[in-house]
């Protein structure tokens, strides 16, 4: 999928179905978040690639607006270390945007779900320690919903030298 499509037709999934992501599929979407910027590339991210449903399970219950994910088989927990680069929030956050890019383009579906208002609670389950921090759980899978969201139009959000 050209990249210009891919960002205009992503959508967060939030319905899957049962069908397994391929180790391949999966492979190609972590490989795409390593390419993403990131200060100084610093590059200190990690990702947990999650299958275990009960630990999946064991998160739903305590994200209000992530109930949904058991329903998917695979979760990736993106981690990014402060303590080893000056924007651990931006560079989490652009590896996380690669690979929601890549599941979409690849012909899956994928959701960021924040985690930071539970990280004390999920943080532990995971193995990340105290000073690690957890940026964004993503839940992927075939989609099984083609959800739509609107847009604000361009000539209300561009401003030309000033707002
Ligand atoms: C920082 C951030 C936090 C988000 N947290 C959640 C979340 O906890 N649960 C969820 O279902 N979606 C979450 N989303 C997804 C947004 O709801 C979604 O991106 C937005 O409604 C636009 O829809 P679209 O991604 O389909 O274009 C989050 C998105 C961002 C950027």
């Amino acid at each position: 999928m050209e990249a210009l499509e891919a960002i205009k037709t992503r959508r967060s999934i939030r319905k899957f179905r049962s069908d397994p992501v391929p180790e391949e599929i999966l492979e190609q979407i972590l490989d795409a978040a390593r390419w993403a910027p990131s200060a100084k590339n610093s590059q200190t991210w990690k990702f947990i690639v999650i299958k275990d449903l009960k630990i999946i399970t064991d998160i739903a219950e305590v994200l209000r607006w992530g109930r949904f994910i058991p329903q998917a088989p695979v979760v990736i927990a993106v981690v990014v270390d402060p303590r080893l680069t000056p924007h651990p929030v931006e560079d989490g956050t652009l590896a996380a945007y690669s690979m929601l890019l890549a599941i979409h383009a690849l012909g899956l579906g994928g959701c960021w779900v924040d985690p930071s208002y539970r990280e004390e609670i999920i943080a532990p389950m995971l193995g990340i320690s105290g000073e690690e921090k957890l940026i964004s759980l993503i839940p992927i899978g075939y989609a099984d919903e083609t959800p739509v969201m609107p847009r604000k139009e361009l000539r209300d959000i561009v401003f030309i030298n000033r707002l």
